[in-house]
């Protein structure tokens, strides 16, 4: 029998993409080999939020008092904050899997090797299709460092089920998993050091709003090591060592365990990819259009395979805009789609937040684009200040020489729900005028926006 969309991967690209397919009323067959949600679900977005919240409980209940609120005796205990992760990701997982079956998906659970543009193996059977959707996600990367592969180390994965709490603990690469993992051991008393080999954490998100972080989590004990290699690893009865450099300096630090956090690469092997002859960038990232399709028509490519934006939110849009331009072949739909990135969020989930969108101060300088950098501290929201005793933080709006957004940026809680407001104005592109014009509610800390327009 021939289906009309199979789909390799169940994270949010591949999920999103099946029920999007199958709510329309295609014929879906979507392969897992391990759990549905991927590693968003299972190992990534979802469990690390959970387990922050714990730690931001923690913090909140140990500062209690700033709000005149008393607290005797706060503790936690981390064997129960990892049960509870596993908890709510078991809670989603059927969640994902209640709406596949509602929208009629058939999930294979097995490992699929493509054999051509149209035939997919699993356990055995040969599945036929239109259309092929290959959404296998990526993988952690482990630098070749000296010494690597004689110690025991941590990728994040180790690290959401460790139920003991170390003495201390080195990260190497203070990317988004290094910090968000450094501020969740720092929240429990470890003692963090990150090294990072560029001159500042974050790469990528806005380097003032990074370096004011930094600089808040060093107050609370992270120590940083930036501009600083790592040049080789060994482990004795003392803990890990990770032996550093930093130009004609050299040092040496010490921990009980170690995260390696310094990137993760697309899964283009295993599975049979190489048997289709899709072109591929220099780097051999797979070339898609606009509508995520490849060089062969019938065959679509979504999320972190693509090599490009390594977003949840931005694998599930992909999802959607490969299932819209299957659909207008398919079904003849007047429907087109078409994916933009010009407005994809990124969030830090630090205590406080980080969030941006758009287009960066370095991005604009580096491409020669003019701007004009608006920057307000958040104690401009009424209710940022109600909630955020002696905290402070900023919100820096980027605008073109026609006042449209280029760029918003914010530090401090809830960054992460309020930048959806400047994706949108970013996405419509809204100039300063209108987007001032928009209702905001009082009091909300969204209302930042409307102080820096
Ligand atoms: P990343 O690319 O965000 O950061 C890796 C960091 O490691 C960089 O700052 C890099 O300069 C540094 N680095 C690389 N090699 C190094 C070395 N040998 N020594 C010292 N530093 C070194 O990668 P990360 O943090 O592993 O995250 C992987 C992916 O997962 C990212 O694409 C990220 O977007 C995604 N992610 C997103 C989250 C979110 O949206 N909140 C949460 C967690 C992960």
């Amino acid at each position: 029998m021939k289906h009309q969309v199979l789909i390799i991967g169940g994270g949010p690209a591949g999920y999103t993409a099946a029920e999007a397919a199958g709510k329309a009323g295609l014929d879906v067959v979507l392969f897992e080999k391990q759990s549905l949600g991927g590693v968003c679900l299972n190992e990534g977005c979802i469990p690390t939020k959970t387990l922050l919240y714990s730690a931001k409980t923690y913090d909140n209940a140990q500062h209690a008092s700033k709000y005149a609120v008393n607290v005797s005796e706060v503790s936690y205990d981390l064997p129960k904050i990892i049960a509870r992760k596993s908890k709510v990701v078991r809670k989603l997982v059927l969640g994902v899997k209640s709406k596949l079956t509602t929208n009629h998906v058939t999930i294979v659970t097995g490992e699929a090797q493509i054999i051509d543009n149209h035939s997919i193996r699993c356990n055995g059977e040969l599945f036929e299709g239109e259309y092929i959707i290959i959404c296998t996600g990526s993988d952690t990367f482990i630098p070749p460092i000296d010494g690597v592969k004689d110690v025991s180390y941590w990728t994040h994965k180790e690290a959401l089920d460790n139920k003991e709490v170390p003495t201390s603990l080195t990260i190497i690469g203070g990317g988004v998993i290094g910090m968000e993992f450094a501020s969740f051991f720092n929240s429990l008393g470890v003692k963090v050091t990150i090294v990072e080999m560029l001159d500042e954490i974050l790469g990528g998100m806005d380097k003032e709003l990074s370096a004011m972080l930094r600089t808040d989590y060093a107050k609370r004990g992270i120590e940083f090591l930036l501009r600083t290699k790592v040049v080789g690893i060994s482990q004795n009865e003392e803990g890990i060592h990770v032996k550093w450099e930093k130009g004609e300096e050299s040092g040496c630090v010490t921990a009980e365990k170690l995260l390696m956090s310094v990137g993760r690469r697309p899964v283009t092997k295993g599975f049979g990819l190489e048997s289709l002859e899709i072109n591929k960038t220099e780097r051999g990232n797979i070339i898609v259009d606009d509508e995520m399709q490849t060089s062969m028509p019938n065959v679509y490519v979504c999320g972190d395979l693509t090599g490009f934006s390594m977003l949840a939110h931005t694998a599930s849009r992909e999802a959607e805009v490969a299932v819209h331009s299957i659909l207008h072949k398919l079904c003849k739909t007047n429907d087109t789609d078409s994916m933009s990135y010009r407005a994809v969020p990124g969030v830090v989930y630090t205590n406080p937040e980080i969030a941006s969108v758009g287009e960066t101060e370095e991005n604009l300088q580096k491409n020669g684009i003019q701007y004009e950098a608006i920057k307000v501290p958040m104690a401009f929201s009424g209710r940022f200040v109600a909630e955020n005793e002696g905290i402070n933080g900023v919100c820096k709006i980027l605008l073109a020489q026609d006042h449209t957004i280029l760029g918003a940026h914010i530090l401090g809680n809830p960054a992460s729900e309020i930048i959806t407001l400047a994706s949108m104005a970013i996405e419509l592109k809204l100039s300063a005028q209108e987007w001032r014009k928009i209702i905001f509610p009082h009091p909300s800390v969204s209302e930042i926006f409307k102080e820096a327009l």
